[in-house]
Parts: structure tokens; sequence; C-alpha cells
């Protein structure tokens, strides 16, 4: 769409449109004891509190998908409002990213990005209390735990959790030149309040050894090269300041199909790929895992290997310097929507810039900047941090676990911002970007660093305007 000079005689329209670039077409690529079980079946009443958000209205799907009729997953309806970024199968979707900023801090389970490398482990209803897994390595003490006896012997705790994909705002790098991955927008991205119990105080009782120093995850789902597995350090692990939990419940349901029902690992502030769903074993050992999917996922390689190179050299791939932990900060504008019309008739109509941002690691979001012109002057927005309001409203039980956030030193959730502008002076411009500062000080970078998995994608977010009569 052709930019012209405004007339401001007429009524313009402001069109957005490359905006975080439209919805992604679909990608033929395939990366390949009573009161527990009560607890497990139940959908737990809506705590009365409102000085924090709470999930919104959830409506689980009841209907089958078409595309889905035909897969390992035909027995599972979805929420036909996501988009499909992989074809029919695997099921690697995120929402629209307006419908994701509606729904607010937390997003309803039907909308929450979802990222299977295969099909969905089924279980059934009367199974789930029985679901095990096991805590067995470099252990003094070997576990086999159900689920049952995580909900009965276990403190359980909720909290806001932040889950981004590694390949969130991959799109962009693909446009760049095409990697190996799939075309993320900026939706793969979500929050929900989790509940489950501290992994540390699961490790605690199995006791690690001496010369333990990392804990291997591993999910129901066998792939074409195994089982998906990964691993994070176990320091980080027994850490109560990292957040990482054991969970079942997601915003006060028990996890949906998608999500890792029954059981799955939850890694505040580290990529996605961490938090392993339908969790089956924790593998306690000296080195990371030798997972498939931890060695050939989740990297960031130097920017100079090729597709087709990285294929022939799996010394790239074993290299532990270029696996993804944290996350790299990040943000992106949701509102002015993609092929939003802003109209400026004769006043100058003030409009709500908005979008969201996160830090990794922990890391807060401290300031957030938006330009008009290409970067060369920043005006700050406002943040919202709705977690903070879980911590000012102190210990309480919240959908069966206690919420305990008040004490701990780091932020696991996104943040939401805005900026005022008025309609004229975003008409006077060709594009708008953001970019997200955290508390050490690490900024979102001007330039895009491709490398051949196309993740941690975080340069300034542009959108482009353009002008129409
Ligand atoms: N765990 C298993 N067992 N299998 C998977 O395919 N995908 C991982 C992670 N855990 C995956 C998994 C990736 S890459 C991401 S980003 C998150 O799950 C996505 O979690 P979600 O689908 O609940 O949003």
């Amino acid at each position: 769409m052709a930019t012209h000079q405004l007339n401001e005689e007429d009524t313009k329209h402001l069109r957005r449109v490359s905006a975080d670039l439209p919805p992604s077409p679909p990608d033929s690529e395939h990366s390949d004891s009573e009161k527990a079980e009560a607890d497990t079946q139940q959908l737990i009443p809506r705590p009365s509190h409102t000085d924090f958000p709470l999930p919104p209205t959830s409506t689980e799907p009841t209907a089958v998908l078409e595309p889905d009729k035909k897969t390992p997953d035909s027995w599972l309806p979805r929420d036909p409002r996501l988009i499909r970024l992989t074809g029919v199968h695997p099921f690697n979707v995120e929402a629209p990213l307006s419908d994701l900023y509606n729904e607010g801090f937390l997003t309803s389970p039907e909308l929450f990005y979802v990222r299977n490398h295969g099909h969905v482990p089924r279980v059934e209803e009367a199974d789930i209390p029985d679901w095990e897994f096991t805590v067995e390595g470099l252990v003094e003490n070997p576990l086999t735990l159900t689920l049952r006896d995580l909900i009965a012997d276990y403190n359980n705790v909720t909290y806001p959790i932040t889950l981004v994909c590694a390949g969130n705002r991959r799109k962009e790098q693909n446009v760049v030149r095409k990697t190996k991955g799939f075309s993320w927008g900026a939706a793969g991205v979500s929050t929900a309040l989790f509940t489950g119990v501290v992994l540390g105080d699961v490790l605690a009782k199995a006791k690690p050894m001496r010369g333990a120093r990392y804990v291997c995850m591993e999910g129901a789902d066998k792939l074409p090269n195994g089982y998906y597995g990964t691993s994070v350090k176990l320091n980080w692990a027994v850490d109560p300041n990292k957040g990482m939990m054991l969970a079942h419940k997601m915003n006060g349901e028990m996890l949906r199909p998608d999500h890792g029902k029954p059981l799955r690992v939850v890694i505040p502030g580290q990529i996605g790929g961490r938090s392993v769903k339908w969790l089956k074993r924790l593998i306690i050992t000296s080195e990371p895992s030798d997972n498939w999917y931890h060695i050939y996922d989740n990297r960031v390689l130097p920017t100079m290997v090729s597709p087709e190179e990285s294929a022939n050299k799996p010394a790239w791939w074993m290299d532990e310097r270029y696996a993804i932990y944290d996350l790299s900060t990040n943000s992106a504008i949701a509102y002015p929507a993609h092929e939003e019309q802003l109209c400026l008739v004769g006043s100058e109509p003030s409009y709500r810039v908005k979008g969201y941002a996160y830090g990794g690691g922990g890391r807060r979001v401290t300031r957030v900047e938006l330009s008009i012109d290409k970067g060369v002057t920043w005006r700050l927005a406002n943040i919202d941090y709705a977690e903070d309001r879980y911590r000012e409203a102190g210990r309480q039980q919240l959908y069966g676990g206690e919420m305990d956030l008040e004490w701990r030193e780091n932020s696991f959730c996104w943040c939401f911002w805005n900026i005022d502008m008025t309609v004229s002076e975003l008409a006077a411009s060709n594009d708008l970007l953001v970019r997200a500062m955290d508390d050490s000080m690490n900024l979102q970078p001007r330039d895009m660093y491709w490398s051949v998995l196309g993740m941690m994608n975080n340069p300034w977010y542009r959108i482009t305007i353009s002008k129409e009569n």
C-alpha cells in the first residue's frame, strides 16, 4: 500500500499493514487418596479475591476440529480461534495477538499457545490420580510418585507464570532468511496461574548425591527420536526463587491435554522448551541431558551456520554453550492490531498504543520505550505488572495451592504497557517501534541475530503504518 502525504481535510485511515506480520499460513514443516482424587477431577471454585487478576472466563472446547479428525489427536477438542502454524499435525498454535492481549494478564487454557512435537498422550480420567513419575539417577532415595501422592504429601503452591516458546517472533527471521523452524508470530507467549509442587521439595526428598549437577526430564510423548526430554541445572531446580514447579492445574482447573495433562514441569523465566509436559521421569545426572530434543532443539547456533551446514555438523549441536535457558528481554505491540484502521477526522483523537513485554531468567522489565522516528527519539510507556498484586496480596490459598509469592526475588511473568499518542502523530509516521529493558539493563537490540533455528528473536518490534484516503 502506497504511503502518501496526509490531507487533514479528508477523512483519513491509517492501516497497520505489515505490523507483526499477518497470521501465518500453515507451514508444511513438522519439526519433528480420595481427597486427592477429588482434587484432580473437580473444578475448584473461583476464589472471591478481586485485588489481583483472576483468569478470564473459560469454556473447554467440546468439538473435535475437522483438521484433527485424521490425526492421532482425533479424540481432542480444541478452540477454532487458534492459528495452526505447522499444517494439521502436530498441533502448534498461537492465538491472534489482539485476542491474546484482550484476555488480559492471564490467558484462558483454550487460547494459550501450544507447542507439541508429536501426538498428545491420552490419559483416561479414572487413571489420572495414578499417573506415575520417577525421580532416579544420582539420588540416595529414588522415588516413584503418583499424582495422588504429589497432591496429598507435598505442599501445593499457586502462582502466575508466563511461558514463552523460544521461537516466539521467529516469523521475522524467516522473512529475512528461512530458518529450520516454523513461523511463530508474537503470540507464542501466554500466562496462567499454575498450581503444583515446588520442584525443590521433591528433589529434597530424593536427596541428590555428590556429583549431581543436572535434572533431566522426560515426557510420555514418544517421538521419532525418542521421548521428549531436556535438562536444567540442579542448583536452579533447588532454588525456590527460580519458581520451578511440577504443575497439575492451570487457572484452577486440571491441566488441559495440550498443556501436559495430568502433570508437567513449569519453569518461569526460561524458554518453554524446558517445561516438559506429560512428565514421566526426573533423572538426576552429572551431565546435561543427552536426549535428542535437548541437543537438536532450543539452541542459538552461531549466525554463520546455515541449515545445510548444521545438518552435517553434530559438533555444533553438542556444544552446550549454545543451549538456551533464560529468555531474552522482549516486547511486542498488540494495538494497533494487524489491519486496524485508525480514523483521523478533523480533531486530534488520542490513541492508546498497547502491548506486552517480558524479561528472562526472573529479571523484571524496568522500562518500555516507543519511537515514531525510527529510533532517533524514544518515549516511556506506562508499565503494569499485574504480578505485583499477587505479591501484595500476601500468603493465601488460591485454587488449592498456597500463594506465597511475596518473598520471592524473581519475576515470573510478563507485564503490559501502554502509551497515549495522537492519531495525527501516528499518521505522520511510517512505523512504530517498541523496545524493553530489564533490571540488568539488558536492552532489546536494534538488529536481529539470525540463527539456524530462528530462536530468541528479540530485536525492536516494529509495525508499519500506511495511509489511505
Ligand atoms: N514437553 C513434551 N513432553 N513434549 C513437547 O513437545 N514442547 C515444549 C514444552 N514441553 C514439549 C514439551 C515446548 S518447545 C514448549 S514451548 C512448551 O512445552 C509449550 O508448552 P504449551 O504447549 O503448554 O504452551
